[in-house]
């Protein structure tokens, strides 16, 4: 094993010995190499006593120049150096530490560090970076003030960047210049940011509430300035957002925003100069579409919004990291809430939880919220501490209240200013504030595992009793589980669908419990989980009446899609278990009929919504449904209701392609990314059909697009119908955006997942192509996450080849770009859950992947997946 692979465990945790209240930053960058100097104002943590004199500092691939002490060189006999840090022994209880180094940032290609991403230097630091760039207690509980001047070549560089304000800046010989910044806030080390680079700006200001003007800046790359501004609208929107939902003013004169190409994330919050993916930034009706304006809205939103959740309180140590990130998650998504469709943008965090992290939480990689250890902190920035973190969250605002779980947010950011705290520290924060008892709420923290809830119900005369009971499987390290606190919401529905009981939260917080709704006429319809009140599996029965009745009616369209969902579900079931067992493939039952009838008659107003609940359950919500996941049989089943759904409606999907294609120009709001919504669905399902009429369709839509969204719509219909018109629009498309990369990333994904052919060869030849770049992580994930998502039968191909290609990758990438590595392991780790011959071709390129001499991150993730079933 390379690297020195210690595990670390929540339960070790220590406060720091020393504490470091200033930090002073000399970056003098020169060709080929930076020399760092840093001065550190040191002094005894006066919290920890009797625990002697010898303090660790981390540091990785650094050359040390010197080490001073007051300014006195330390003697070899009090340094010890190894190739994760040193050891500084005898040390005063307050002195000042000098430290020399020098850094190549052109041999790093971690994307950690201080790295240059095309001729911009740039940094990343979460989640412990820093110690590539200085020798330095890196750990987000030790908090300093710092000071940062950038020298470096005013020509190539003309633009240098650090956290906080210019304080001073000016020329320097030979052609160089210099600048000085100050951040007035402590801040732990991760949050430390510098940029150097000949960039492209744009400006603007925002007025806050009190009335300071806050200068705001986006850079990047030049010529792609113009693909920035929704950005800068989306961080006006973010900064308006938090000053009128919880009242919290940005602390600074200036908020900076640099896109990068090359980024192993979305985006890093830095004290006021975030560094964004492009792909997070770029916005423009020709080159994004609809969801990529989304995505663009919500991250620039989500990393604003760390400005408290996160930099003014931070996390004591990275066992915290739900803390800030499903903290914001959840401020994200109430933002995107606020300017999407509410019912639809909360299907999509739905969706997510379902199919992403409910597999994850039932994987060889299960762990808690707050994890108890980890090799790796890198391979733990998960869906299950962001998503199911903002669940959780989400609970405790409901059982609050809105308002009361606002203020509980306030009084938490007002208790713990300036400090890094826990997760217990903000749940404490809650109940303080809110008066709330949270005791058995905190399991939700400590234990891995989705809770299955078991709904009967049962109607006997005027009086509905609900059964419901819990049970948690076990998960790796976790044997057995506690009752958690479920908030169930449950509302009761006549036969003309009018409410009979409004909406209710019940608690089931023991193993199981009875709950009674008396004084009904009829037997009612029963509504569970509304929204998914909790992050729980329901196992309901109900029948194909009840749900087109929820369907058609429920006052809540989480609900409503909710219902289609589970109807559809029942005959793709039926159809892959009819392939699977060679047996006749399913007509499509009444149900599903009447529902698509229903809706297409009477359609929601909202028309994401109409889309929504028009589209199949992904073939991973299908494969879930299966106790071992037959890829094939998934595929034939999803294909074969989906075609026999455009058969049945081809009038309906005709009616809808007409009435939602393309008028006027593009914008970007709710009403028109709905129809455009809708416009691709119907498309989608009419391209199984394959007629001359719908690849027409499809050509001339592409043909007059204005807006990548349509464009993209065209592409995706005609994607498994090879041809003539396929290939003129496939050339079209790369020879118009072959100078824009994140379309280029497009066409990528497409052509890894086009399925005629021998898409393993074409992947492989793809990987030599001037289009592709390895170093890149959007290329990289473009390519290989799309052969892997987008094409499931060739990447689960009975030979194996599909899974050699991804193992071949993931072993070359594993030396450059650890963590992309590490993650892309991942999509093989879960073999366990699928059907032979899937599931023993996965292992084995696991195994293979494991005989290799890996990094840490990709060994911790091999060696999880490989381990014994929980
Ligand atoms: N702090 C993270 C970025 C990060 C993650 C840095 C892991 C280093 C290691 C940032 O706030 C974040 O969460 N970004 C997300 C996007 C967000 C909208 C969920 C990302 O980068 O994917
Ligand atoms: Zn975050």
């Amino acid at each position: 094993m390379t690297g020195n692979s210690q595990r670390k465990y929540r339960a070790d945790y220590r406060p720091p010995i020393y504490l470091i209240d200033t930090v002073d930053l000399d970056f003098d960058i020169r060709d080929g190499v930076i020399r760092v100097t840093a001065r550190h104002s040191v002094r005894r943590n006066p919290q920890v006593i009797g625990e002697g004199d010898r303090w660790w500092l981390d540091g990785r691939e650094l050359r040390l120049l010197s080490i001073a002490v007051d300014d006195e060189p330390v003697a070899d006999a009090a340094l010890e150096i190894t190739a994760t840090g040193l050891w500084l022994d005898g040390l005063p209880d307050r002195f000042t530490l000098t430290v020399v180094t020098e850094i190549d940032p052109e041999r790093n290609l971690s994307l950690e560090g201080l790295y240059r991403s095309g001729t911009i230097l740039c940094t990343q630091c979460e989640a412990t970076g820093f110690s590539r760039i200085t020798y330095f207690p890196d750990r987000p509980d030790v908090m300093s003030r710092y000071t940062t001047r950038v020298e470096a070549d005013a020509a190539r560089y003309p633009v240098l960047l650090s956290n906080g304000n210019c304080i001073e800046s000016g020329e320097a010989d030979h052609g160089r210049h210099y600048a000085v910044y100050d951040d007035p806030f402590a801040k732990p080390c991760y949050l430390f940011a510098l940029v150097a680079g000949d960039l492209g700006v744009i400006r603007d200001t925002f007025t806050t509430a009190s009335g300071r003007a806050v200068a705001l800046r986006v850079y990047t790359k030049h010529g792609n300035e113009d693909q920035c501004h929704h950005a800068m609208a989306s961080l006006k929107d973010a900064m308006a957002w938090d000053e009128a939902t919880y009242g919290l003013e940005y602390d600074l004169d200036s908020f900076v925003i640099v896109a990068v190409g090359s980024f192993n994330m979305g985006a890093m919050e830095n004290k006021s100069l975030n560094i964004f993916n492009t792909a997070c930034i770029f916005a423009h009706q020709n080159t994004a579409t609809d969801g990529d304006f989304a995505r663009v809205r919500d991250v620039v939103a989500h990393e604003y919004f760390h400005n408290y959740t996160g930099n003014r309180v931070t996390c004591r140590d990275w066992f915290q990291l739900s803390l800030k990130e499903g903290l914001t998650v959840y401020r994200e998504h109430q933002f995107a809430i606020d300017h999407g469709s509410p019912g639809v943008t909360r299907i999509e965090q739905v969706r997510m939880i379902r199919d992403v992290q409910f597999p994850e939480d039932a994987g060889p990689r299960a762990h808690p919220v707050r994890p108890e250890s980890y090799v790796e902190m890198n391979n733990f920035y998960t869906i299950t501490v962001y998503e199911k973190g903002a669940e959780l969250i989400r609970m405790m605002a409901r059982m609050a209240g809105r308002d009361a779980f606002t203020t509980a947010v306030k009084h938490y950011l007002d208790k713990h200013d300036g400090q890094a705290v826990t997760i217990d520290d903000f749940v404490a924060a809650v109940e303080e504030s809110t008066g709330l008892d949270l005791a058995q709420f905190r399991h939700w923290y400590g234990f891995a595992g989705t809770p299955r809830l078991r709904v009967v119900s049962r109607y006997d005369d005027g009086r509905l009793t609900l059964e419901m009971a819990q049970a948690t499987p076990a998960t790796p390290g976790q044997k057995s589980k506690p009752n958690f606190d479920i908030p169930v919401s449950v509302a009761l529905f006549d036969d003309a669908g009018r409410v009979v009981r409004e909406p209710e939260i019940v608690r089931l917080d023991k193993q199981r419990d009875t709950f009674v709704f008396e004084a009904l006429d009829q037997a009612p319809t029963v509504s569970v989980l509304r929204g998914l009140t909790a992050p729980v599996r329901l196992e309901f029965d109900q029948n194909e009446a009840a749900l087109v009745r929820l369907m058609a009616h429920d006052s809540d369209p989480v609900s409503r899609w909710d219902a289609a969902q589970s109807l559809y579900m029942a005959t793709l079931k039926v159809a892959v278990s009819a392939h699977r067992n060679a047996g006749p493939m399913p007509e499509l039952g009444a149900g599903v009929i009447e529902a698509i009838a229903t809706l297409v008659a009477d359609p929601p107003e909202d028309r994401a919504l109409l889309a929504e609940m028009l589209s199949l359950p992904s073939a991973t919500q299908i494969g879930e449904a299966f106790e071992a996941i037959d890829v094939a049989a998934v595929e034939a089943g999803r294909r074969h209701v989906k075609r026999r759904i455009a058969v049945r409606f081809e009038t309906e999907l005709w009616a809808l392609v007409d009435a939602h294609a393309p008028r006027g120009d593009y914008v970007f709001d709710r009403d028109a990314a709905g129809r455009r919504r809708v416009f691709a669905t119907a498309l989608d399902y009419l391209a199984g059909l394959n007629t001359p009429a719908i690849r027409e369709r499809a050509r001339e839509v592409f043909e007059r697009a204005d807006n990548m969204t349509d464009r993209m719509a065209a592409l995706n219909a005609l994607q498994d119908l090879p041809g003539e018109d396929r290939d003129a629009v496939r050339a079209a498309f790369a020879h118009r955006f072959a100078d824009y990369p994140l379309v280029m990333d497009k066409w990528l994904r497409l052509t890894a997942a086009t399925e005629d052919g021998d898409a393993v060869a074409r992947v492989r030849d793809l990987l030599g192509d001037a289009r592709f770049d390895f170093t890149n992580p959007n290329r990289v994930r473009a390519l290989i996450g799309g052969f892997v998502r987008g094409n499931p039968l060739a990447f689960h191909r009975e030979d194996g080849a599909g899974y050699r290609l991804v193992a071949d990758e993931i072993l070359r990438l594993d030396s450059l770009n650890p963590q992309l590595a590490a993650a892309l392991a991942g999509l093989l780790a879960p073999w366990r859950r699928y059907a032979e011959p899937y599931a023993s071709g996965m292992r084995d390129a696991l195994a293979r992947i494991g005989a290799a001499e890996l990094s840490d991150n990709t060994r911790e993730i091999v060696e999880a997946g490989l381990g014994e079933a929980a």
